[in-house]
């Protein structure tokens, strides 16, 4: 059996790419594992300074893996809580590692497959990108991928992609907010790896510890908020001093 996900190193760039290209790189269990998996030993590694997520072949991400759930009862209450619990916790850990993720969208990125590219902190998208939500044509609701798209778009958009379930081309995500560029096809996994290394050349403390921050203001009432900003202020000065002594 072919890896679900390939693992690339171009110098302190990791490239992670899903590989189930003729399902669309629909995620399965083995897939949402080994990514979830994958992220954790990034950020540990000393070598690695940013990631880049892409998917094999003509999609990023068909979303989760329909076949796999048909074969699920309501029987099977363990097993769907189990996968819920790893797809919440795959889309957490986007936001936990101290190291940058760089989306690289071409093709299909749906449901689960367009969370994955609003769960990246940056995004790169060819022409050919689709993003949308189609889980309520199927009758079912686009559930923990909502939290960051209510978190990334206006309200009034992101009720639109998960009411209608029509797909955003890459112009539009990039109007919207969902995305920070689009790249010429044949030219998407380059610039979203320039992108990453640039990401990896800056200083690794500075960038966890804006990446943290980042996360905690983004939720948090203004009073609060600010108050987050102080303390990283004082902690970083008191890092580079102690950095130059
Ligand atoms: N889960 C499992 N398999 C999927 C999948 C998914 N979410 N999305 C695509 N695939 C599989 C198809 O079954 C097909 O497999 P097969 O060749 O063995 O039959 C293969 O990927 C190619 O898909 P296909 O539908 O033939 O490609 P297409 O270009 O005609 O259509 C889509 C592409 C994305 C529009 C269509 O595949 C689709 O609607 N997929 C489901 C998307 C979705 O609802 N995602 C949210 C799930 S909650």
């Amino acid at each position: 059996m072919s890896e679900v996900l390939l693992i690339e190193d171009r110098g302190a760039v990791r490239i992670l790419t899903m590989n189930r290209p003729d399902k669309l790189n629909a995620l399965n269990h083995a897939l949402t594992q080994a990514l979830h998996d994958a992220l954790r030993v990034a950020d540990a590694d000393e070598r690695v300074g940013a990631i880049v997520l892409t998917g094999a072949g003509r999609a990023f991400c068909a979303g989760a893996d329909v076949s796999e759930f048909a074969a699920l009862t309501a029987e099977d209450k363990q097993a769907i809580a189990a996968r819920g619990e790893l797809t919440m916790r795959l889309h957490l850990l986007f936001s936990e590692i101290g190291k940058p993720v760089v989306g690289a969208v071409r093709g299909h990125a749906l449901g689960g497959g367009c969370g994955l590219a609003l769960a990246c902190d940056l995004v790169v998208a060819s022409e050919t990108a689709r993003f949308g939500y189609p889980e309520i044509k199927r009758g079912i609701v686009a559930a923990v991928v909502m939290a960051n798209l209510v978190r990334q778009v206006g309200r009034k958009t992101a009720f639109e992609l998960v009411s209608l379930g029509e797909p955003a081309r890459a112009e539009r995500a990039l109007a919207l907010g969902m995305i920070n560029r689009v790249a010429a096809d044949d030219r998407l996994l380059d610039e979203a790896a320039a992108l990453a290394a640039t990401l990896a050349g800056m200083s690794r403390v500075a960038m966890g510890a804006t990446k943290r921050l980042f996360h905690r203001v983004a939720d948090m009432a203004l009073g609060e908020a600010l108050a987050a900003g102080r303390d990283a202020n004082i902690a970083m000065r008191a890092y580079r001093r102690e950095a130059k002594s």
